[in-house]
């Protein structure tokens, strides 16, 4: 199991990187759509890269298999040893995953899916990944935690050679119900990565046992 950064600030990349527990980063438009001063995206995607030990997913925006291979292609040159090339599930989507993988082996990942049978078609197209968005299932009323075990029990059935990473997380509980449904990843914001990692009692806890430290060292207990 890992956690990826759902996140395109190098920054906050870099900074959350060194705690040791983010093996990857995720990107798409939505996240790019919120920049408020221009930049060359192949420079902030060579600057994540180096901010981060592991993939970095860049989404693909054409509508067509032929155009969408040819933008993933253009993607993946930047850097073929870090970066994973994104592509929504649609018809166009799977053939391009299909051509991706098997003709130019290049790793995908199959994202958008908000159903177990877009899932399990990206993954006999042969998707490295598979992205489930799981906070937006939740909000179209439909069970992410049922399409991801039946996901999980057919890679293993059929030993498929993919992961499920579990996207559009809400919050820490959503990174949680998604692990314990058996998503391989989850990718999270860097906000929902503190949370999880941040719990009050043990902030109370650990200024407790300051405060029992120094009132030893005070009282001359401890040498
Ligand atoms: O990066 C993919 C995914 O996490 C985006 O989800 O629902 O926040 O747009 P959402």
């Amino acid at each position: 199991m890992s956690i990826f950064l759902d996140c395109f600030d190098p920054a906050a990349i870099e900074r959350l990187s060194h705690l040791g527990v983010v093996s990857g980063v995720t990107t798409n438009p939505n996240l790019i759509s919120r920049e408020t001063e221009p930049f060359n995206l192949r420079e902030r995607i060579e600057k994540i890269c180096a901010a981060v030990s592991g993939p970095v997913a860049v989404e693909t925006t054409a509508s067509e298999a032929a155009a969408i291979v040819a933008q993933g292609r253009e993607f993946y040159s930047w850097n073929p040893s870090q970066i994973v090339i994104k592509v929504p599930v649609s018809m166009a989507g799977y053939e391009a995953i299909a051509q991706f993988e098997r003709k130019h082996s290049i790793p995908t990942i199959a994202t958008c899916i908000m159903t177990f049978a877009q899932g399990y078609a990206a993954a006999l197209a042969g998707a490295h990944y598979l992205a489930v968005f799981w906070g937006r299932m939740r909000e179209a009323v439909s069970s992410p935690e049922e399409a991801v075990i039946l996901l999980r029990e057919r890679i293993e059935s059929e030993k498929l050679r993919c992961s499920i990473l579990a996207a559009s997380i809400r919050g820490p509980h959503h990174a949680v119900e998604a692990l314990s449904a058996g998503a391989h990843i989850v990718t999270v914001s860097p906000q929902v990565l503190e949370s999880l990692l941040k719990h009050p009692g043990t902030d109370e806890t650990v200024a407790r046992f300051a405060e029992d430290w120094r009132c030893a060292r005070e009282r001359g207990l401890m040498s």
